[in-house]
């Protein structure tokens, strides 16, 4: 029997990256370290790391007056944030650590100058995604709109004779944003649109390996947490070219009621699957099955 887990399979990059410095920043730093915001969507990670003394911090209002006192170092997660935490975080006397994505540096980048160009600026994705409040910091806040569907694309008016730069959240879906896109360059008004597609490919590259993976298995094995949507997507893709596509959390839920000839068997898993559990659902369906 071949077992295959897809290359792409849990963390990408900028995950890992991230994940990677908390880790060596708790073995190696003596005071007190945050993270702004948890690492990733991953309960068992975040306790993992609160063991080992990282804590969680979603605001700087959160933190009394003796922990100000105290300082110690913040990680910034792959997200990003804006200008105005960056500021905020080094006013306090915190040192920073930052484990932006440089996929979305450079978004930060970009909007930065435009903006500074005379350009509106308009991010493609969700309006409450930390990455998007993240890129929103770093534009002229006056002239930035956020666009997340077609009806929003059509309400949007740009000021007249006004430039306009539009870049989009990394993990946007391409074809959307392209339709979006094409809504807003109709309108007829606008002096010049720069269109950037900022568009990470580790998502897609992760679904398209999934697919081709699901195709040639017997069995199909999604890991990802019940809440996370990008897990969810990978499932419905798995299911439409593998029958007996399974979704579970960890191991434990890995119950297989196939009773015929299996030659095949594909592992994937969401963005926020650490690679511990996908080697333990390896590690059983290699001896268990
Ligand atoms: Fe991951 Fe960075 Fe792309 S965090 S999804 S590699 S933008």
């Amino acid at each position: 029997m071949n077992v295959t887990v897809a290359k792409s399979a849990g963390f990408c990059f900028g995950v890992k990256r991230a994940v990677n410095k908390v880790y060596e920043q708790a073995d190696i730093k003596r005071g007190p370290i945050y993270t702004y915001g948890p690492i990733i969507h991953n309960e068992e990670v975040v306790k993992d790391l609160e063991e080992k003394g990282v804590q969680v911090l979603h605001d700087l209002d959160e933190l009394t007056d003796e922990q100000k006192k105290k300082g110690g170092t913040v990680i910034i997660r792959s997200h990003g944030v804006s200008k105005e935490v960056y500021e905020s975080l080094a006013q306090c006397g915190f040192e920073i650590e930052d484990a932006t994505c440089p996929f979305v540096l450079k978004i930060h980048q970009i909007v930065e100058e435009f903006s500074n160009d005379g350009y509106e600026i308009v991010i493609i994705g969700s309006s409450s995604h930390p990455e998007v409040e993240g890129i929103r910091g770093w534009c002229d806040p006056g002239h930035t709109t956020v666009i997340a569907d077609q009806k929003e694309a059509e309400n949007y008016k740009p000021e007249s004779g006004k430039k306009v730069c539009i870049v989009a959240q990394t993990t946007f879906n391409y074809k959307k944003f392209q339709e979006l896109v094409e809504i807003i360059q109709k309108k007829g008004y606008i002096r010049d649109i720069r269109v950037l597609n900022t568009i990470c490919n580790a998502t897609e590259e992760r679904q398209n390996e999934a697919a081709s993976l699901a195709e040639t298995s017997d069995i199909m094995i999604v890991i990802g947490g019940r809440s996370s949507s990008n897990t969810q997507k990978l499932y419905e893709i798995c299911k439409e070219e593998c029958a007996n596509t399974y979704y579970i959390q960890t191991v434990a839920d890995l119950h297989l009621s196939e009773t015929g000839h299996i030659d095949n068997v594909g592992i994937t898993a969401g963005a926020s699957t650490p690679k511990k559990i996908i080697e333990e659902v390896q590690k059983y369906v290699r001896t268990e099955l």
